[in-house]
């Protein structure tokens, strides 16, 4: 590890993945936290949210055959359920932390993923060659990722020509509670890095890559697809 963000975010999503249980409980808004959370902080419905979800994996085609990068896969709760049905796909799950991940892990074994590995890795330096990937999945993970340069060019440099990239971002502007949220909180104990894009930012930064984006929003969360 380089440097102290990079150092910030590893030990904050080594606690998360410890409690894992509670992440994935307020994730898929199951707890009663998880549904309140959803409310007062992030400004959306259950409803919203899962219609949020829909829009961020809707960039991985029906019936994907190809080859996945999914970064960060976090514990994989929201992610693998969802590859249960690409069984001909080749499916690579990255993340920097070993607590996350292994939670991922567990739970690819309970579900029974025999097309998906696991592995520990910086989006920022990813062990792909070049033009790998036909679709690069990332859900929540710009926000978080230390070095936000460096992920875009690594996700770029690993998708194929007219892959797909896609996912979603926490975005600011939307929602003058959930900003005040992430300011003094996500920052700060690390679980997300600053700096953040707004809407049109994130626009601009993905149409600075991609020959072709898709972009909306639902209250504070963006949901993209970009061909390479
Ligand atoms: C908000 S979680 C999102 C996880 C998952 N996609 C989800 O929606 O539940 C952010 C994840 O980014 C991971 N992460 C942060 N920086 C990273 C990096 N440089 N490379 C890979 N993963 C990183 C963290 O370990 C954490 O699991």
């Amino acid at each position: 590890m380089t440097n102290s963000r990079e150092e910030k975010i590893f030990s904050a999503y080594e606690g998360v993945g410890k409690l894992s249980n509670l992440y994935n409980g307020m994730m898929t808004a199951s707890t009663l936290l998880g549904r309140f959370a959803l409310k007062f902080f992030w400004g959306m419905s259950v409803e919203e949210y899962f219609k949020f979800l829909d829009k961020a994996f809707a960039g991985v085609p029906k019936n994907f055959s190809g080859k996945l990068l999914e970064v960060p896969v976090g514990t994989g709760i929201l992610s693998l359920p969802r590859y249960k049905s690409l069984t001909n796909a080749e499916i690579f799950c990255v993340d920097f932390s070993t607590a996350m991940l292994n939670a991922a892990k567990n739970y690819a074994n309970k579900i029974s993923l025999p097309n998906v590995t696991f592995i520990q890795g910086d989006v920022g330096k990813l062990f792909f060659s070049d033009n790998y990937f036909d679709v690069v999945l990332s859900v929540n993970g710009l926000h978080a990722f230390p070095d936000k340069i460096a992920a875009h060019n690594e996700i770029f440099r690993v998708l194929k020509p007219n892959g797909i990239f896609c996912g979603s971002s926490y975005i600011t502007g939307q929602n003058w509670r959930t900003d005040f949220f992430v300011k003094q909180f996500c920052n700060r104990v690390g679980v997300f890095t600053p700096p953040h894009e707004n809407f049109q930012s994130l626009e601009l930064k993905l149409k600075n890559f991609y020959k072709r984006v898709e972009i909306s929003n639902i209250n504070s969360f963006a949901c993209f697809k970009c061909i390479k």
